[in-house]
């Protein structure tokens, strides 16, 4: 297993839990020491358990370089670089240290998010380098598409798409899911497993996008864009998703990318969804400043902010692409000597930000700005004099 993360180590210990030998790499040492103590670097239910009775019962062991292996599983970052283009060096990287170690009949698949053209760009690298193998090993794409928080039991229970370089890759790798997985394996080819994961993220996007562009068009038109959805979702064939601050996270706000990058001129719609989630950040940070002038204005004092939620969705504590994290470093660009509060109850600490709780940030300010639906925020009272600006529909659930 070739990256030990989010996804690789439960990946990892579920497939140890089956008593197959596991050797788990990761170029960093604090990683390996961890596992190998049979604790977890990361948060995710569950995982604890299963990491520690891998490595008690010796099936699960953390390496900083790759072992020999019968099947290789590559499971480290797809980042983006600047101009949004998908930076695969890490999947090259951890490719090129497992190439002396592949022999005839190896099984090697990529589970890294990629962009179209990965797998086939890899087998071109290792054919390349060890000609002797090729038509030898088998090579396949199968993406991740577990949830954060429920990643032990999706591992098991979801569907996968396995697409291999030839038809005998795919019948190899579906037979090695197989063993782990419960849910149903679809076979294709490696192109479309890669585009099928880019296809699942860009859809939500653009489904988001819809939302949010409707809440600009009803904020400008005077009607409550909640309401509306509710309405219009009456009907038996629509269904609209719920607007919000933009889109966050390290997939709906990034696999998009992946595709726009390679066919800018056949991915209209994802690239523009793309543009409008982002903008729907940038147009809540105008707002705040705007409600904080015209507040100034009515009042002839400097409101106290309350800025509530920092996560890019609700209930969770990851921050990563969070467009509330982007509003608020936003609005604190343009800090006038008025007070801010900011709130984030999944986390108890902020390198950059000083947190206030949540209740103690709604009594003390005189604009409360909602940012994300956290389940807190829903006790909050309703009917305040305070100006509220409602940008997760926090009033309307
Ligand atoms: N986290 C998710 O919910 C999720 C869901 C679906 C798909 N994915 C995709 O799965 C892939 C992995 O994501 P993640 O969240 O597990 O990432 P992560 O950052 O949590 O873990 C990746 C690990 O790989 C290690 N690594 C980097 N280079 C390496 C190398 N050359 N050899 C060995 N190890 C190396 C890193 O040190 C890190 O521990 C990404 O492509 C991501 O887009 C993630």
């Amino acid at each position: 297993m070739m990256g030990l993360g989010y996804i690789g180590l439960p990946t990892a210990a579920l497939i140890a839990g089956k008593k197959t030998m596991v050797n788990g790499v990761d170029v960093n040492p604090k990683v390996v020491n961890t596992i190998n103590q049979g604790k977890v670097h990361i948060v995710e239910p569950d995982l604890e358990e299963a990491v520690s009775k891998a490595v008690n019962e010796g099936f699960l062991k953390a390496h900083l370089e790759p072992k020999e292996a019968d099947a290789y599983l590559i499971v480290v970052p797809t980042p983006f670089k600047e101009k949004n283009e998908p930076d695969i060096s890490y999947v090259e990287a951890a490719t090129k240290a497992i190439l002396p170690l592949l022999k005839e009949g190896d099984l090697y698949i990529i589970e890294s998010t990629s962009p179209i053209g990965t797998t086939e760009k890899m087998k071109d690298f290792i054919f390349g380098a060890r000609p002797e193998l090729d038509g030898k090993i088998h090579m396949a794409y199968c993406p991740e598409r577990v949830l954060p928080g429920n990643v032990m039991y999706e591992l098991v229970h979801n569907d996968r798409v396995i697409g291999g370089i030839d038809k005998a890759s795919t019948e190899k790798a579906v037979a090695f899911y197989s063993e782990y997985v419960d849910g149903k394996l679809h076979h294709t080819n490696a192109r479309t497993a890669e585009m099928c994961k880019l296809v699942e993220n860009s859809s939500r996007d653009v489904q988001i996008a819809f939302a949010n562009e409707l809440s600009l068009i009803c904020d400008k038109a005077d009607i409550n864009v909640w309401e509306l959805i509710e309405l219009a979702n009456k009907h038996p064939r629509v269904n609209i998703l719920q607007p919000g601050c933009g889109v966050g996270g390290h997939c709906i706000a990034v696999d998009p990318y992946f595709i726009v990058s390679d066919y800018p001129m056949e991915s209209k719609i994802i690239g523009t969804a793309r543009e409008i989630n982002n903008y729907k950040s940038f147009w809540c940070a105008e707002k705040v400043q705007t409600e904080k002038l015209k507040f100034e204005l009515e009042h002839g004092y400097k409101p106290r902010v309350a800025l509530m939620g920092l996560a890019f969705k609700p209930n969770i504590d990851d921050l990563r692409e969070s467009p509330a994290k982007y509003i608020v470093q936003k609005v604190l660009q343009n800090v006038n000597n008025e007070e801010y509060f900011i709130v984030e109850p999944n986390i108890e600490s902020h390198h950059i930000f000083k947190l206030t709780d949540y209740s103690e940030a709604f009594k003390k300010a005189d604009i409360v700005v909602y940012l994300v639906a956290h389940d807190e925020f829903k006790e909050l009272p309703r009917d305040s004099s305070k100006k509220i600006l409602d940008f997760c529909g926090i009033l309307s659930r």
